[in-house]
């Protein structure tokens, strides 16, 4: 039998061997491609080089490509864990050529591949093309030897590959294997086409044309573009006839049974089948950099997640099953993909949470389900209210609720339940534009409408020249800004940053004759209008007025150096945490930065410290700080770490800084990121970085904060001014400060427990005084050891009269003890012998009432109160005395 390895790996040799660049897999979130939400084939990565925007310096490559289908075009997920061949993540081999080969030769590396290397049945194959292309059915006929019965053309978009609304497409051809006739189903293009019998294992996409907005052109060469879904040859080639019982899955369901004793059988081996599924996207979605949430990619990868937890309850698991079952999948997959162990902790961290989490309200969500839809039967439909309600209170996915209801053939009343989700929205939206500041936020549409974006040139310059043509003042637009009014320019070109990517906004001044203007802060609105909030100092400004702009320089160095620190601190992190470390925020202002990122757990002093160390080596080699403008996927391709669906545009900016000086990047840029801020010349620039604090901002998400240059001398200066006069107070040299501090406290435990001690003896020990109220006395019946005591703490004094009560045999023991502030703290106690006639609560109560306080409590045996006057504590030793003589 052949694993899914060694699949993976003839596919790959074969191909190197025909002269093709093996490629690593491009990432789950596309970079290159903000109209994909997931890599949904092996040819997203190469769609610039396909429609000739990127060159690179191979024709033909060949890749294993990582693929989500979920969400967005190709949603599979309602079908997973219940067919033979669905899949939320799957791995599509492929190879590609880029105005190199074209139909003939791609479909004779196919066959010799097929036939020859995974040396599969002939009599077993059939192919399709399209119907317009007669040139695919004749070279089938003549390369493979097909015979014309077994080349079927379709008519319909099942042959014609598209990767979305846009992009590069073309007519393909898919090659089926025929299971046999033990299986029910017929060929493509048959009535009984949707039957097992036929599965398709491979398209050969013919890509002559690229999609756009405004129609299809022709591509500049025509290319080749496959996909062969692994799972399912590895199911043709290990003879089975279901893509979950190729080894890979066995191995993950068996782990999944093991993990919950349940044996995948029934009803149970669907939910195992989901597991398996959901936990391949997900731990590859997390290790890509998705996180989840309730929007976007997040809330797919949260809608995965969820219904793969449910699945988990159904099996009977108790506690959060998924994140279990990470070490099977790295076992299996992680040779292949590395960044699965890199992220492993990330991985396990993110799944036991949400499950965690999910398992709080998933049962109450069920019973509503289960009362909501008690009177339904078979074919039944639950309201959309209740699944909207299921979805805003319980965070129940609405394909969660269908997948629970798909057993009892119930389904979901999907307008309903968007249009609750719309009244839902409609009334955040009337509340949002009843706001002031939503009328503000039309303004700026408006003034970008006639204005047009502003020119940034703060990379270049921090002084130039502007004219205005915006003003606008208390959220309306206005033709002039007069002396004392606060309002905001907007101006053709600027050289002040406006706040984005973490950086702060420039402030500075605008002036002309008679006009001086401050400013305060910018900000970036409307796509691309650079706001600039104002004062007007002097003199009054209309439109088109020419200004002189000037950044305040020192400001903007400190904020350069923060930013430039930011990226060596990110850099650091991650040669000192591991590659998961991925940015989730920062803030870069001119007193410090801020720094978010992935990673799990709380870094150590240590770690911080090499973090520390790793980003101040490259401050020292005082390297020019390089920035340049690429293509994204050059950028990418050269490494520069990219910000996880931020949207980027054809041009980025990438800055790189330093050399690395350990492990595999030992000798490459130390930084590479893309980043629109604005960044120091050379690293010493920065003059130093030093980390201030390391906190946790949300799960899995840390978060440090360092000062460079001037705040952080000015930190470090505070803290070796404290050094010093801690030396100096206790005499020593600043290098035995703590040695000197530890044996300080430790002095200073032994020494109370001494004091207390002493008192205690003192007190009991009756020598000082011999003042009445100190000698056992008879009154009555009854022996009384009456005793003032100074300084002793209420529990002490407990103890005291517990010994006083041994001492006496048979008794009564008062005891006061009097505080520097002159309050008295009283314990009254009496032995068991007595109990019944004297209540030691009475007694206490009565000393308390001398001492001007009031009640107290305790058991007959034992009791004490306080008094807020302790000069009184003979008067209530005496009052007690009084009360057992009476
Ligand atoms: N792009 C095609 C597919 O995804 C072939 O790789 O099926």
């Amino acid at each position: 039998m052949t694993g899914v390895n060694d699949i993976r790996s003839t596919f790959l040799d074969y191909f190197s061997k025909n002269s093709h660049e093996v490629v690593e897999s491009g990432p789950l979130v596309p970079r290159n491609d903000p109209t994909l939400m997931f890599a949904n084939a092996g040819m997203n990565q190469f769609k610039n080089v396909f429609t000739g925007l990127e060159k690179r310096d191979y024709s033909r490559a060949t890749t294993a490509q990582k693929v989500v289908r979920a969400g967005g075009k190709h949603n599979d997920l309602d079908n997973v864990g219940y067919t033979a061949r669905h899949h939320t993540f799957f791995e599509m081999l492929g190879n590609f050529s880029f105005g190199d080969y074209f139909k003939d030769r791609a479909i004779e590396l196919a066959w010799n591949l097929i036939t020859k290397e995974y040396g599969l049945n002939k009599d077993r194959l059939l192919v399709t093309v399209f119907s317009e292309d007669q040139e695919a059915f004749d070279l089938w006929k003549k390369i493979a030897g097909l015979p014309e019965s077994k080349i079927i053309k379709i008519p319909t978009s099942d042959n014609f590959w598209s990767m979305g609304d846009t992009g590069p497409c073309g007519p393909c051809s898919e090659i089926f294997y025929d299971h046999g006739d033990h299986i029910w189903g017929g060929p493509p293009g048959s009535p009984e086409e949707d039957g097992d019998r036929f599965v398709e294992i491979w398209n050969l996409v013919f890509m002559q044309y690229e999609q756009t907005g405004e129609g299809r052109i022709d591509l500049p060469r025509p290319s080749i573009d496959t996909g062969m879904g692994i799972e399912r040859i590895a199911a043709v080639l290990q003879g089975v006839h279901d893509n979950y019982d190729i080894d890979l899955f066995r191995a993950l369901i068996s782990a999944s049974e093991q993990a919950t004793g349940v044996e995948a059988e029934g009803a149970a081996k669907n939910s195992h089948r989901v597991i398996a599924d959901h936990l391949r996207s997900t731990s590859f979605l997390i290790a890509d950099g998705v996180l989840p949430s309730n929007e976007g990619r997040g809330y797919v990868l949260r809608r995965i997640m969820r219904r793969g937890m449910r699945h988990a309850h159904l099996l009977g698991a108790r506690d959060p099953l998924m994140y279990k079952l990470v070490p099977s999948l790295i076992r299996e997959m992680g040779r292949s993909y590395p960044e699965l162990g890199r992220a492993e902790a990330l991985i396990t961290e993110t799944l036991k949470l949400e499950e965690t989490r999910f398992r709080k309200t998933l049962e109450r969500g069920l019973g509503l389900l289960d009362t909501a839809t008690a009177d339904l039967t078979e074919g039944g439909q639950l309201d959309g209210e209740t699944a909207f309600k299921l979805y805003d209170t319980y965070g129940f996915p609405l394909d969660l609720t269908q997948d629970a209801l798909r057993a009892r053939n119930i389904s979901v009343d999907t307008a309903g339940f968007n249009t609750a989700m719309e009244r839902q929205k409609a009334e955040a939206r009337a509340a949002w534009s009843g706001s002031g500041e939503a009328a503000t936020e039309t303004v700026w549409f408006a003034l970008k409408e006639k204005a047009g974006a502003t020119d940034f040139l703060g990379y270049e310059t921090e002084i130039a020249e502007g004219i205005v043509t915006g003003l606008v003042a208390d959220g309306a637009e206005v033709d002039k800004l007069t002396a004392g009014q606060d309002g905001v320019i907007i101006l053709n070109q600027t050289p002040f940053y406006g706040e984005s990517g973490g950086q702060v906004g420039d402030a500075g001044t605008m002036t002309a004759d008679g006009i001086r203007i401050e400013v305060k802060d910018v900000q970036k609105k409307a796509d691309g209008l650079f706001i600039h909030l104002v004062t007007i100092v002097e003199g009054a400004v209309a439109l088109n007025q020419p200004l002189e702009l000037k950044v305040d320089h020192a400001r903007r160095s400190a904020i350069r150096s923060n930013h430039s620190a930011t990226h060596l601190v990110h850099e650091a992190l991650r040669e000192v945490l591991g590659t998961h470390v991925a940015q989730k925020g920062s803030m870069v202002s001119p007193e410090r930065l801020r720094f978010d990122f992935s990673h799990p757990k709380p870094l150590s002093d240590d770690e911080l410290a090499v973090v520390e160390k790793y980003a101040n080596e490259i401050v020292l080699q005082n390297a020019p700080v390089d920035t340049r403008l690429m293509a994204v996927d050059d950028a990418i391709e050269a490494g520069a770490m990219a910000l996880f669906g931020e949207k980027y545009g054809d041009e980025v900016r990438v800055v790189s800084m330093g050399t690395a000086l350990h492990g595999s990047k030992a000798g490459k840029p130390y930084s590479l990121e893309l980043c629109g801020g604005t960044h120091v010349k050379r690293t010493g620039d920065i003059g130093l970085v030093t980390v201030v604090s390391e906190g946790a901002v949300a799960a899995g998400v840390r978060r440090v904060e360092a000062l460079t240059g001037a705040e952080a001398r000015a930190y470090l200066d505070g803290q070796d001014k404290r050094m010093k006069e801690l030396a100096s107070i206790l005499k020593t040299g600043m290098a035995d400060v703590p040695a000197r501090v530890a044996q300080l406290v430790e002095d200073r435990r032994r020494l109370e427990k001494e004091l207390a001690d002493a008192k205690k003896k003192l007190a009991m020990g009756g020598g000082a005084g011999g003042d009445a109220a100190s000698t056992v006395k008879t009154i009555g019946e009854y022996k009384l050891l009456g005793r003032v005591v100074e300084g002793i703490n209420a529990k002490d004094l407990k103890g005291m009269a517990d010994e006083a009560k041994t001492q006496l045999g048979s008794g009564v023991v008062v005891l006061i003890s009097t505080d520097d502030a002159g309050k008295a703290s009283i314990v009254t106690a009496v032995t068991k012998d007595l109990t019944e006639k004297v209540s030691a609560v009475d007694l206490v109560r009565i000393g308390s009432e001398a001492l001007g306080g009031r009640g107290g409590g305790g058991r007959p045996d034992m009791a004490q109160a306080g008094g807020p006057d302790g000069s009184k504590a003979d008067d209530a030793i005496k009052a007690i005395e009084a009360h057992l003589g009476a």
